[in-house]
């Protein structure tokens, strides 16, 4: 690999629910996703983050492996329910405390903090009330991020609003396969707009900070040049990508994702003024990247997690993949980078994710190579103009993975979840010689 700038960002990322444990210390409500993963069929193996890497009580421990590494910033998440354990009300300072005690670590060590206010772990009572397709809850969500600003914003500068909401809204309200596993399509398409809204509720709410948010973008091709998979690609793109950065950088909904979504929602849940919230000016965004989609048109009709789309079908590529199925294909990060750089206004980019899951344990040939290639598709990115700020690979460390549970290892720190104890794999030391090769 040639050099990266030495201004670029390195780190790695995690988030609370897939890492801490620690589910009912010090005052944590519960959330979605522990009521999802106590329901026996949702996890695999029943699998929980009852304890998961424990990172909660290890979390020194952990900062001075992120250390010796040399990153130079730690994308991490705030549990909503530690900070406010029903989703309203006052601040569990005991809660707060623990990500001050985690801030403080980090800086002692010369590591960035980069925290983002929401990776999915909705307070269970916010849920009750009805969850992410009640308007109200993006209000709560902006109250939230005011008090946890508040409290940490002397020490933080960079704050990210969401992770992913597309999986938030269709996977948690669509297939169900994420927490709260509810499979209702409008309720999805609601969701997906007050977590648009709540994003740009909380900017509004954060004056000083650099705030921006993570979308998980994907590069869609059409499995032929035949005109219903070349519509098939253009309406998996549209609910994918289009509808999320139309509205943050364009102050609108794409109108032929409104028309495909016609027979699902009229859209009467968006209030005027709600785009131009939407669209508070970001300082940068988050871009996670694993893999590209090929799809076709003309499918027997399935429920989908592309709601309106439900005659499209995802077509198996040529390509390796990982050990969860994914495809590998680094060319899809570089389309998705260039088209951010040539259809919307500019904005610094960070790569917030981006690695695999492989079950070798420490030997890990498969994800040092998945993570040069995808180093080199950031470098030919950067030479055609891609205003590329950083790289933060998932995962710091072995973790929790969602509906698959500690069975898919991401980390490039091995986690035995018998005894907790960190290894480093082969991928960690490479990703700490990248490091130092680029100026550190
Ligand atoms: C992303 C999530 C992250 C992790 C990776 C593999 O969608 O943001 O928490 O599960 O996928």
């Amino acid at each position: 690999m040639t050099k990266f700038d030495p201004g670029f960002l390195w780190g790695a990322a995690t988030s609370s629910y897939q890492i801490e444990g620690a589910a009912a210390e010090d005052g944590r409500g519960p959330s979605i996703w522990d009521t999802f993963a106590a329901t026996p069929g949702n996890v695999d193996n029943g699998d929980t983050g009852a304890v998961a890497a424990d990172h909660y009580h290890r979390h020194r421990e952990d900062v001075e492996l992120m250390a010796g590494l040399g990153l130079d910033a730690y994308r991490f998440s705030i549990a909503w329910p530690r900070v406010q354990p029903s989703g309203s009300g006052p601040v569990n300072q005991r809660g707060l405390d623990f990500y001050r005690r985690l801030i403080d670590t980090l800086l002692e060590h010369g590591i960035q903090p980069w925290p983002t206010l929401y990776h999915w772990d909705l307070p269970q009572s916010l849920e009750d009330a009805g969850g992410w397709p009640l308007r109200d809850t993006a209000h709560r969500f902006a109250e939230y991020a005011a008090a946890t600003y508040e409290a940490l914003s002397d020490r933080v500068p960079h704050w990210t609003t969401m992770n992913e909401p597309w999986c938030s809204a269709f996977l948690g309200y669509a297939t169900g396969r994420h927490a709260p596993g509810r499979q209702e399509p409008a309720a999805a398409v609601r969701a997906a707009h007050h977590l648009l809204l709540g994003h740009g509720l909380a900017v509004q709410a954060m004056p000083d900070a650099l705030a921006g948010i993570t979308l998980n973008l994907t590069d869609v091709s059409p499995a032929s040049r035949r005109e219903p998979d070349v519509d098939a690609a253009r309406r998996i793109d549209g609910m994918q990508n289009r509808l999320f950065l139309d509205p943050l950088l364009r102050g609108e909904y794409p109108a032929d994702v409104r028309a495909d979504l016609a027979g699902v929602t009229s859209f009467d849940h968006v209030q005027p003024g709600d785009l131009k919230t939407i669209a508070s000016p970001l300082d940068f965004l988050g871009v996670n990247y694993y893999s590209p989609m090929l799809v076709e048109g003309g499918a027997p009709p399935t429920p989908s997690a592309y709601v309106g789309s439900d005659r499209v079908a995802t077509v198996d590529g040529d390509r390796p993949r990982t050990g969860i199925g994914w495809e590998i294909d680094e060319r899809g990060l570089l389309e998705v980078l260039l088209r951010l750089k040539n259809d919307y206004p500019a904005v610094p980019l960070y790569i917030t994710e981006n690695g695999a899951a492989f079950d070798d344990e420490i030997h890990d040939a498969g994800r040092v190579a998945y993570l040069e290639r995808h180093l080199q598709a950031c470098q030919q990115a950067l030479r055609r103009g891609v205003p590329l700020k950083g790289y933060f690979v998932w995962s710091l460390l072995d973790n929790f993975e969602w509906s698959y549970g500690y069975a898919q290892r991401f980390g490039i720190v091995h986690v035995d979840f018998a005894t907790l104890r960190r290894t480093l794999k082969d991928s960690a030391r490479w990703y700490a010689e990248v490091i130092d090769r680029n100026g550190r």
